[in-house]
């Protein structure tokens, strides 16, 4: 059966996971398909069993159906299961599927690659926003050693939430906070669809943020966010949003395709023209 991998999700016509891994079939001469498959919630069941029937090894799930295919799962990784949510599935023989969660790792290498001597535990990091994504972002850290998190979001017990999940290395700060925010963090995340195209402006300045910090954003559309350009112009570093989706659908080809491949700059602008 020819090997196929397909994203999920509703809606899922802006995805650009399929280019990316019709780039690396085409790479490795593999003959195969990856594609993108409409499935509303009412249809995420039924989906999950039809598919390792018709040659599917594996999906990438995507928004509204990270949380609930971790219910559906024969087996959870203990980092999907520590997120609370998947995005990568990989089918097994008997016809369920793992759930995995790669958007830690993407954003880890991202960093890797963006900055390399950028050192998770060398000092604080600050977070803006507790939605999903950022739930990927505070286990990637603190899996990596970061020593203490400020957590910043508008909706005050969203942030509270989290950390009744996730610990004690994490720090409520008051939305519009900024000097409580930065003050000696060594990298500094926005996780918000804040300064995102279509959506509200990024409203708030870096104050008190050091000039040695990293920053970085999940947003990619536009390349350059509202929250970098202010760094670049306090002379921080900056790693963007892009590079996060390129390396965390790594895994998930390796796994379903049998190749590791890789994230090259002719990838990046295959999938910035797309
Ligand atoms: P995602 O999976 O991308 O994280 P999400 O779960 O909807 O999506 O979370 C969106 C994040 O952006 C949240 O932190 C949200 O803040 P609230 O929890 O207060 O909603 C934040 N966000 C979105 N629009 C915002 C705005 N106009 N001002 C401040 N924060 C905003």
């Amino acid at each position: 059966m020819l090997p196929l991998a397909a994203v999920i999700g509703d809606p899922i016509s802006h995805s650009k996971s399929p280019r990316l891994h019709g780039y690396w079939l085409e790479q490795f001469g593999i003959n195969g398909h990856y594609v993108p498959l409409h499935v509303p919630a009412e249809e995420l069941e039924n989906t999950l069993k039809l598919l390792p029937s018709l040659g599917f090894r594996g999906i990438n799930v995507t928004i509204p159906h990270k949380e609930r295919v971790l219910e559906m799962a024969r087996e959870i990784s203990p980092t999907a299961q520590r997120i609370g949510a998947a995005n990568t599935l990989t089918f097994l023989d008997d016809g369920g599927f793992e759930a995995d969660n790669t958007d830690a790792y993407g954003f880890l290498e991202n960093l890797k690659h963006g900055a390399p001597d950028w050192d998770a535990s060398a000092g604080p990091a600050a977070v803006l926003g507790a939605g999903g994504a950022s739930r990927a972002i505070l286990d990637a850290l603190l899996q990596a050693g970061c020593p203490e998190i400020r957590l910043s979001n508008r909706t005050a017990q969203r942030a509270e939430a989290i950390k009744d999940i996730v610990g004690k290395r994490i720090k409520i700060v008051t939305w519009g906070n900024e000097e409580a925010l930065y003050k000696d963090v060594a990298l500094a995340v926005n996780t918000t669809s804040l300064g995102m195209k279509g959506q509200d402006n990024f409203p708030f300045s870096l104050r008190g943020l050091d000039e040695k910090a990293l920053v970085t954003d999940l947003i990619y559309t536009p390349l350059q966010t509202p929250f970098l350009e202010r760094a670049s112009q306090l002379g921080c570093r900056t790693v963007d949003g892009l590079g996060m989706l390129l390396h965390q659908a790594v895994p998930g080809f390796h796994r379903w395709f049998g190749m590791r491949p890789e994230v090259t700059p002719e990838l990046r602008a295959l999938v910035l023209g797309s």
